[in-house]
């Protein structure tokens, strides 16, 4: 990247980014500047990364071209107040913090700044997130892009705009919980039928990752790819059967639009 880069609030989504970028040689670590609450943290990022790593949020905001704010939802308000005097036109703010909207932001910061808000989920920690990024108000091609670039190095990227980020919540924001508990039920079955928890649990996870591995390099609609291990009068449909009676589909789209109901309600309180 040309310039320098902020991280503020280096903590679990702030550090796989920072990891991110590094490995990908994206950025340099004499190019970032993160920032925590604790100066242990700090020491420790310093010490990992070989970044800057300390507690002054506005002397970092100030030195770069590129800021992420990564603190938690709770924190956001007061490290933006901290930050607004160091904050110029020309810098791109990168809001990774779920569930809050870019006005928010873009009303403690001076007028003008550009704001992308980024919704991405916990695979982040293993470089596979799902991410959708969306501009605020003054953001333009080229800052969606940087967000884009970052998100990129962690995983794969979407643009949408800001009014779908609720939904991105309830899907992929959300998913990975839908699929560990998936696991979960699964594994609890295949004890059930007498086999180890070890077992159980292999079997499980080996076949949710080839699945998925399935679905993402072939291209192939789940329905057809579901259909080609469904032989007639066979184990599968049986089970099948099982999960349209349980009402399984129904459940997930009820349960998923539950959860962007939540996300609407807690973006508005
Ligand atoms: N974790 C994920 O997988 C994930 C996925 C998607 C989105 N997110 C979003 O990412 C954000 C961070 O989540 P997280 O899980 O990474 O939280 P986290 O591990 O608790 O990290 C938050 C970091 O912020 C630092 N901090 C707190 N107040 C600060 C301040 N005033 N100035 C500078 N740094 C400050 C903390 O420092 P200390 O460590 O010194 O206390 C900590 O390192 C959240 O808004 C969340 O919605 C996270």
């Amino acid at each position: 990247m040309d310039g320098k880069l902020a991280i503020l609030g280096t903590g679990r989504m702030g550090e796989a980014l920072l990891g991110g970028l590094l490995r990908s040689g994206w950025a340099t670590p004499d190019q970032v500047w993160c920032t925590v609450h604790t100066p242990e943290r700090a020491e420790y990022l310093a010490d990992t990364y070989g970044v800057r790593a300390d507690t002054d949020s506005p002397a970092a905001a100030a030195d770069a071209d590129v800021v992420i704010v990564a603190v938690k939802p709770q924190n956001i308000r007061s490290l933006l107040h901290d930050i607004a005097g160091s904050v110029r036109l020309g810098q791109t703010v990168i809001s990774v913090a779920a569930g809050i909207p870019t006005a928010t932001i873009e009303k403690v910061l001076p007028e003008g700044v550009a704001v992308v808000r980024v919704m991405s989920n916990v695979p982040v920690l293993v470089d596979e997130a799902m991410s959708a990024v969306a501009p605020g108000r003054h953001a333009g091609h080229e800052h969606v892009e940087i967000a884009e670039r970052i998100l990129g190095h962690v995983g794969r990227v979407v643009r949408l705009g800001e009014e779908h980020l609720d939904s991105v919540t309830a899907l992929s924001g959300s998913g990975p919980a839908y699929f560990f508990l998936l696991a979960e039920a699964m594994i609890d079955a295949g004890i059930l039928l007498g086999l180890s928890r070890d077992i159980s649990t292999e079997l499980i996870i080996q076949t949710m990752v080839g699945s998925a591995k399935m679905l993402r390099d072939t291209g192939r609609h789940p329905v057809e790819l579901r259909e080609s291990v469904t032989s007639p009068g066979g184990t599968t449909i049986a089970a099948v059967r099982v999960l349209e009676q349980e009402r399984v589909r129904a459940a997930f789209l009820n349960a998923i639009e539950a959860a962007k109901q939540r996300s609407e309600d807690l973006a508005g309180s």
